[in-house]
């Protein structure tokens, strides 16, 4: 097995040779700016995760051409490319959707990409990856599998248990951290589990376990040269973010606290997906409730001592935020201009400021 250690997004030559040197089958591409929060945090941060994200997409895809090398790209996608409250109940199926257009001639049938509906800038870059990938696979004949994948959880998969040196990353930070891992976390210090909103938003999720096997089966299954790229939905359970709260405080016996949002999204949302390429492929899902009081006992208890409280609550918001006027002032500020100045208004007319 060999390192290179390649800013794919910088490094266009070097990513050329890398190719040509190695040759490989199949390439999984994680390469990306990952955090949707990170990505709203500043104009700068936006613009990082569009110029890295975007252009390390096609630098691979524009090498793989450049080089010639027939490798199966894998690319980690995100649910989030469907956005989250439009289909309703609609379930949402594996990347295209089939649709009837009205024409002079008649109905037609066509099979498009699901519309996108990015709800950060993160994620408008993962479905910008998908029109470039529609692109490669009918010029150039790549062969790609896209992975809609639902939020990470837990920590453990069977090669990392086996030496507690190979423990994968846990983050519970407000940027990178995924909401359950935050819980888990929250709740092993006897922090309130911190739920955005009425916590009404329905989530899918994935046990880190079923992610590493999801990528296992993608290989295995490659697209034949001149397919339309492949999409997965890789989630195997979706769920109310308030129930997860719920039931994580019923097993750690924590508290929840409901923050005002940060993020920009609709308050409820139904979801509804469909994953039955992976379950027809051999997927069996690791649930939430085998899952859960292992990696709260085994994991987050552990390494409590590892915890920086100040990095919990949330610092990126969707918009930027104006200081909030002190009420309290600008009432008075208003009573003394009354004053000042009487009224125009006939009396009996309401006064604007009530108290
Ligand atoms: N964790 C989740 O819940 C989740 C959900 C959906 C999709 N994903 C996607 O899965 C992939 C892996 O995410 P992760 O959570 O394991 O995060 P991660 O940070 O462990 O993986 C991303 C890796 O990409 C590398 N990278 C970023 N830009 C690069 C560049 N220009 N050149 C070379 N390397 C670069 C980073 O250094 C990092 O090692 C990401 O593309 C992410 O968007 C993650």
């Amino acid at each position: 097995m060999a390192f290179e250690l390649v800013d794919i997004a910088q490094e266009y030559d070097k990513l050329v040779q890398v190719l040509r040197k190695h040759k490989p089958d199949a390439i999984v591409h994680f390469a990306e700016q990952r955090a949707a929060p990170y990505s709203m945090k500043s104009p700068t941060t936006k613009r990082y995760t569009v110029d890295n994200n975007i252009n390390a997409t096609h630098n691979l895809l524009c090498a793989l051409v450049e080089s010639d090398v027939n490798a199966h790209v894998v690319h980690l996608g995100t649910m989030g490319v469907y956005g989250y409250g439009w289909t309703g109940t609609a379930p949402i199926p594996e990347g295209y959707l089939e649709v009837k257009i009205d024409t002079p001639a008649g109905e037609v049938r066509r099979e498009i990409l699901h519309p996108a509906n990015a709800g950060s800038v993160y994620h408008m870059t993962k479905t910008l990856d998908q029109l470039m990938f529609a692109f490669y696979a009918k010029n150039d004949e790549l062969r790609i599998t896209d992975l809609h994948q639902g939020i990470v959880w837990g920590t453990q998969t069977p090669q990392t248990v086996r030496d507690e040196k190979l423990i994968n990353r846990f983050d519970y930070d407000g940027d990178y951290g995924t909401v359950l891992n935050r819980f888990l976390m929250e709740a092993a210090i006897g922090y309130p589990l911190t739920v955005y909103g009425k916590g009404g938003q329905t989530r899918a999720f994935i046990h880190i376990r079923d992610t590493v096997r999801c990528i296992e089966l993608a290989i295995q299954n490659p697209p034949a040269k001149g397919e339309k790229p492949v999409i997965f939905n890789q989630v195997t359970e979706t769920h109310r973010v308030k129930d997860l709260a719920e039931l994580v405080a019923r097993i750690a016996k924590a508290k929840i606290d409901y923050l005002p949002n940060p993020r920009v999204e609709a308050e409820q949302n139904e979801l509804v997906v469909e994953n039955r390429n992976f379950i027809s492929l051999g997927l069996e899902p690791t649930t939430l409730i085998q899952g859960l009081l292992e990696e709260v006992q085994s994991i987050a208890k552990k390494y409590v001592t590892r915890i920086d409280q100040s990095m919990i609550p949330p610092h990126s918001t969707w918009r930027t935020q104006k200081p909030p006027s002190n009420p309290i002032k600008s009432l008075k500020r208003q009573s003394k201009k009354t004053l000042q100045r009487p009224a125009k208004k006939s009396a009996g007319t309401k006064s604007k400021v009530s108290i």
